[in-house]
């Protein structure tokens, strides 16, 4: 059954669901049925958003931890309860294949999971004064407080779990939220406030605002009783952020042209399927997406002939159904962008294998070979199911084209040489390297964050309660005791 009653959802502030001014519909990216009416927030309902989260602070300073962390246990719980409700939203307003969805959820579950752990251990630690000659006599140690008011901006490719990478570690450390959920996913973020309410969260711990980045982003961004901002979406609007951000935290996880070096000595069947799971996964639409590879040229042909053939083989269409493995991308703009830029490839003189064309509005899964550096789909993140193959003399050789790009977020090398991979771990200039995986590779507590236009700061729970608690200094003089 897909038909559903539209519901209007409202603001949510201050523990309560409130209307309005302004109201738009929600379209599902795959059949463009209206799923729901969603609310425009302005400045002055982002400014009340703001004023429950500040006025709520003390509450959640107050909290004990073990509080913190059950309100976080009961959420994972209810979550997993409602696990396939939760993937069946994905698909409506994501158009991410049910089954790709399901793993989000449980993934998310994880990460609540993880933050309810890390609620309990946040501590600091003692310094040894006499180290330094006018320290002797003095005790002292450090304590890790709240920052206060975090304002989140998501993206809408993991409407539940990037979300519960700002909610859940903001929540273990006692902080409030204003949360902008991307416009096209808020019923994933609304899910959880639901839930969230059910589970025990004080009123004003979580303000959810959709709205354009221009208004509701740039009010929270700029407004001083928001102390961090955390976003996670592109280098361009994240450029933006950290320039108007003043002296307020930031953390960035931006995007990338995630690619991966496959050695001489690696068998293809091994790991094409593997390869092309990194490559299309959710339409490509993940920051770690693999986008480039680098093969080397003695199994060079193999690979290329196997990759192609498994990714001509899977199956586009419908989000909802269980053996989709391919839908829509996010909207009709980002299919014709995306088609543009391989078009751009042809002109360019690089080779479509297959794929490079949209069928029932899903773009198929796209394999290029002989593509120039300078190209598009090779120098920019592609955020489609978009793969380029390029031919390598040696590892050397590879290194320096991963690390030729203007992001560092994941990369992977497949070898069986321990001195080449150890040597690749070291000269790759990114925020994590893979080693016999695909960049792609993420569970939720490593620590998740780029170097250059990748971002700055690190998720993962705890090194995200890390940037979201502000370290305080107590000095005791024991001669005044
Ligand atoms: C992202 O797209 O940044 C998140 C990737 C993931 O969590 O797997």
């Amino acid at each position: 059954m897909r038909r559903r009653e539209l519901v209007r959802k409202h603001l949510f502030i201050g523990g309560e669901w409130r209307e309005a001014k302004k109201y738009q519909s929600l379209r599902s990216p795959y059949t463009g049925e209206t799923l729901a009416e969603i609310p425009v927030a302005d400045e002055e309902e982002t400014d009340e958003a703001i004023l429950a989260a500040y006025e709520a602070r003390a509450v959640m300073a107050r909290m004990p931890a073990h509080e913190r962390a059950a309100i976080l246990e009961k959420l994972a719980s209810l979550l997993e309860i409602r696990s396939d409700e939760a993937a069946r939203l994905l698909a409506l307003e994501a158009a991410k294949p049910v089954t790709t969805g399901k793993a989000e959820i449980a993934r998310t579950v994880q990460t609540y999971k993880f933050a309810a752990e890390e609620a309990k251990r946040i501590h600091g630690e003692t310094i040894p004064m006499d180290a330094a000659p006018g320290g002797e006599g003095r005790i002292a140690y450090t304590v890790r407080e709240p920052t206060g008011v975090i304002g989140a901006i998501t993206p809408f490719n993991f409407p539940f779990n990037l979300v519960a990478h700002k909610i859940g570690p903001a929540i273990a450390a006692g902080n409030t939220i204003v949360l902008k959920p991307a416009s096209q996913t808020p019923l994933s973020a609304y899910f959880i406030a639901e839930l969230l309410q059910e589970a025990g969260l004080p009123a004003g711990a979580l303000n959810i605002v959709p709205g354009p980045g221009g208004v509701v982003g740039n009010r929270i961004v700029e407004d001083d009783r928001v102390a961090m901002v955390t976003f996670t979406g592109s280098p361009e609007v994240g450029i933006g952020i950290r320039n108007k951000a003043g002296l307020k935290r930031v953390t960035l996880e931006l995007g990338s042209n995630a690619a991966l070096i496959v050695d001489k000595d690696v068998d293809p069947d091994a790991i094409v399927p593997r390869c092309v799971t990194g490559a299309f996964s959710n339409q490509g639409q993940v920051c770690i997406s693999l986008q480039r590879i680098y093969v080397h040229e003695e199994i060079y042909e193999s690979f290329v002939s196997k990759f192609a053939e498994a990714a001509g083989k899977l199956k586009q269409g419908d989000p909802l159904d269980p053996l989709t493995d391919l839908s829509a991308l996010i909207s009709g703009r980002e299919s014709e962008r995306a088609l543009s830029w391989i078009e751009e490839a042809v002109s360019g003189g690089a080779r479509v294998l297959t794929g490079g064309t949209i069928k029932d509005g899903v773009l198929g899964p796209t394999v290029i070979t002989e593509a120039a550096r300078e190209l598009k789909v090779v120098c920019r993140e592609a955020f489609a199911p978009i793969v380029v193959i390029g031919k390598v003399k040696s590892v050397e050789e590879a290194i320096d084209q991963v690390n030729d790009s203007r992001y560092g977020l994941q990369a992977g090398i497949y070898t069986k040489d321990l001195n080449t991979a150890l040597f690749a771990a070291e000269q790759l200039r990114v925020g994590g390297v893979i080693i016999n995986d695909i960049p792609t590779f993420r569970v939720d507590h490593m620590p998740y964050g780029g170097v250059k236009e990748s971002g700055t700061g690190r998720e993962g729970v705890k090194y995200a309660v890390e940037e979201m608690t502000e370290m305080k200094l107590v000095v005791i003089n024991k001669q005044r005791l």
